[in-house]
């Protein structure tokens, strides 16, 4: 089953060819970072502009990678929800166009789904799953006793975590997207700074008060002008995030007795997360997958991938 995949929710427009959910045989993806730079953050309006002057490009680009055609596809992907609703409609429109002009049929994909079957290019899912989804918009804890069966277990209060990344970096004015950057600043510094661990009960998370208390520091030692330890703060923040998302996901996998637990989104690059979380689980005994780093933030492989396994399943039951 071969689908072409169409991904612009957020700031990335990205398009894919897989086979079976699993061989990617062709990505593309056009980032807009250098664009929201400028802002400190994604602008909504310049990024659904951004996705109509790119997506004609990306096209041309992604057939270029293979000897395919769009009559050899089977089915055409797209993103429908959650993201940017301008941004959704420029690839909802240009999968439909296709799909019309091409008489292929149309399927429409959650992103954050998306994100989970990442994973699912490079290994196969195992269930009972536990899948940490943590991305600049969603934190989640997400039980899968069977493909395309979600449950969620415990969700952010408040920022997602990668929200939260992002804001940080901004106030400390080292760039964005916060979260690369940080985490290679925390690489470079130790834990030395003491922040708050929120734990709002159950297995739902909360980064708004941790962020908080990161600007406050950072205000406050400016105000007295005294001397900020830069990527000393950035470990210690980092600690604290590992900390809070590491343990949840160790308790619930313990509680239903999970066969795998995977982690999913752009924040699943954080090279100190996947260390500790990978670390943790493997000492359960527990089978670990994470997403290639080019597969964590936002692409259409994942799209595909969660595509062929959303058709599968609709055919099991007879759709
Ligand atoms: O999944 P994604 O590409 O877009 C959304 O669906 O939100 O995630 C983007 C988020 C941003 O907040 C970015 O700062 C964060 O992922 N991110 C990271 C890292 N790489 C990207 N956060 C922490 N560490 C990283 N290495
Ligand atoms: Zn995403």
């Amino acid at each position: 089953m071969i689908i072409l995949a169409v991904e612009t929710s957020c700031d990335e427009t990205a398009m894919a060819i897989v086979e079976d959910g699993k061989k990617v045989l062709a990505n593309e993806v056009y980032t807009q970072i250098s664009i929201h730079t400028q802002f400190g953050g994604v602008v909504p309006e310049v990024a659904s502009r951004e996705h109509i002057k790119k997506v004609t490009y990306v096209l041309d680009n992604l057939l270029k990678q293979t000897d395919l055609t769009i009559d050899d596809v089977d089915y055409i992907a797209v993103t429908s929800t959650p993201g940017l609703i301008g941004s959704l409609m420029v690839g909802i429109n240009t999968a439909k166009t296709i799909a019309l002009v091409y008489n292929k049929p149309l399927v429409y994909v959650n992103h954050i789904y998306g994100h989970i079957y990442a994973n699912y290019l490079e290994n196969d899912f195992h269930f009972p799953l536990l899948a940490l989804v943590v991305s600049g918009g969603h934190t989640e804890l997400v039980l899968m006793k069977d493909h395309f069966e979600f449950e969620i277990l415990g969700e952010t209060m408040d920022d997602a975590v990668g929200e939260s990344y992002d804001k940080i970096a901004r106030v400390v004015e080292v760039g964005y997207p916060g979260g690369p950057i940080i985490d290679k600043m925390a690489k470079e510094g130790r834990s030395t700074y003491d922040l708050p661990r929120p734990n709002p009960g159950g297995y739902n998370f909360s980064f708004s008060g941790l962020k908080s208390a990161v600007i406050n520091l950072y205000n406050k030692t400016k105000q007295h002008g005294e001397e900020l330890r830069y990527n000393d703060l950035a470990a210690s923040f980092q600690q604290a995030v590992i900390e809070c998302l590491v343990n949840k996901t160790i308790k619930a996998a313990m509680e239903y007795h999970v066969k795998q637990v995977i982690i999913a989104g752009g924040v699943a690059a954080n090279k100190g997360l996947r260390e500790e979380l990978g670390k943790r689980v493997n000492e359960l005994g527990i089978e670990f997958s994470i997403p290639a780093f080019k597969y964590c933030t936002d692409n259409a492989a994942m799209i595909a991938a969660a595509a062929y396994n959303q058709i599968l399943k609709d055919k099991r039951n007879g759709n």
